[in-house]
Parts: C-alpha cells; structure tokens; sequence
C-alpha cells in the first residue's frame, strides 16, 4: 500500500533518477530551475510516496517571492515513477501537500505545469494576473492557486527565489563562505605598524 511520507536524507539518491526518467537532462535548462539557484526546498513540505524500500513519487516546494514583497511557495517538481502514472499518485500528492501547506499559514502556490491537469487542484493562470518568470516560460503553463481567501488580491510581478539565509542562528558556514567573512573582516583590522 503507498504511503505518503515526508523526504528523508536516503531519498535524495532516489529522487534524481526518478526526475531524470521523467524530465531527462534537459530539466536543468527550465526557467523554473532558474528560480530555485541558491534556494533549498523545505523540508516540511517535501514529500515522497513509498511502497516499502521503493519510491513511487516525488514531490517539493520552494520559497519564492512575487514582486517585491509577496511570500508564496513554488511547487515543483512533482513526479511519479513512468509505469506508475495514471493511477491516482500525483492527486494524492498534490491533495496531501496542498492540506500541509494551508496548514502551515501559506497562502499562495505558484508552479508551470499543465493547465489541465492542475486546473482539478484550483490553479489558474498566473499570466494574465502579471506574474512574470526570469526566462522563458509558456504563458498558459504559469499558474497559481490561493490558499487563502482573497490571497491574490494586489499580487503580481516577478517571481524570485528566496536565497538560502546566509547565517541563522546556529548554522555552521561552509569553509568557502568562512573564508570569504575571514577575509572581510580583515578590511577592519588596525593597520600594521610601519
Ligand atoms: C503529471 C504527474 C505528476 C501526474 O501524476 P499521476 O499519478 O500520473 O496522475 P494521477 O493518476 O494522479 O492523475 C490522474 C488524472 O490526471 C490526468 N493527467 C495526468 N497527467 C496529466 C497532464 N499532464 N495533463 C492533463 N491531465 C493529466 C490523467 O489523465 C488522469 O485523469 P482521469 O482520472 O480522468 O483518468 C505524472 O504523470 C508525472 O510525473 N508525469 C511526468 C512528469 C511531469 O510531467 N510532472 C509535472 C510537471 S509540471
């Protein structure tokens, strides 16, 4: 029976090759891939489903803002194992996060897909609201959905990723981003004695 569970650190290893058998290389090229440079996906809204040690499908949310000052989430990708497809996976997916999401306060999702099939999920477009993507993207495949009521409203402009925070409380810096402080910080250092 499958099960819906969030992504653990053992999943990564699946998840690419699942994303290669159903995107291939040239997934990378997307603009939607643009967007999410420097940004990681949060771990509270990736999930997978599983079947035992199998992993069926794939699913993850980014944090991305619209215009200037509009939090929502970038839902992408979203993928089920080729064989597999067509048997009820992907609306499990999509209904189970969408539920976390509302629960966890966001308020807007936005991702390029096909219209026809997220159109069941309450995505519209996103276009002829004047959501805008850093490269090129099929105007009819940007879409949308509220979480909440009115969510929308006054909303429009270029989607950005929001970038990694470069020093939270208690995150260890990567050696490079260490050096480059270390070296920052020598700006501030009293001159050395003639
Ligand atoms: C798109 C995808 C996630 C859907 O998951 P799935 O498990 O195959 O789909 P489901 O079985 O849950 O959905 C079933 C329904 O959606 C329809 N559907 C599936 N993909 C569709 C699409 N791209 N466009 C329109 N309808 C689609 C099916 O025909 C089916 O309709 P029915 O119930 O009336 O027969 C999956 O097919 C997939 O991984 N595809 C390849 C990767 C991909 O395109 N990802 C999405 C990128 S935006």
């Amino acid at each position: 029976m499958p099960q819906i569970i969030h992504e653990q650190p053992e999943h990564a290893a699946l998840i690419e090759p699942l994303l290669d058998r159903c995107f291939g290389q040239d997934r990378f090229k997307k603009t939607a891939y643009k967007v999410r440079e420097n940004t990681t996906p949060l771990s509270e809204l990736s999930f997978v489903t599983v079947e035992g040690d199998n992993l069926l499908a794939t699913i993850r949310y980014w944090p991305i803002m619209i215009g200037h000052d509009a939090p929502a989430l970038l839902l992408g990708p979203i993928a089920v194992e080729p064989e597999l497809q067509g048997k009820g996976i992907g609306v499990g997916l999509m209904r189970e996060t969408i539920k976390v999401a509302k629960e966890l306060g966001h308020h807007l999702i936005v991702l390029v897909g096909d219209p026809e099939y997220y159109g069941q999920f309450g995505f519209q477009n996103a276009s002829v609201l004047g959501f805008k993507m850093p490269g090129p993207v099929e105007e009819n495949r940007l879409l949308v959905k509220e979480c909440t009521p009115g969510a929308l409203k006054n909303v429009s402009g270029m989607i950005s990723g929001v970038p990694d925070a470069p020093l939270l409380p208690g995150r260890t810096a990567p050696e490079a981003e260490t050096d480059e402080m270390v070296a920052g910080l020598a700006a501030f250092a009293p001159p050395a004695e003639a």
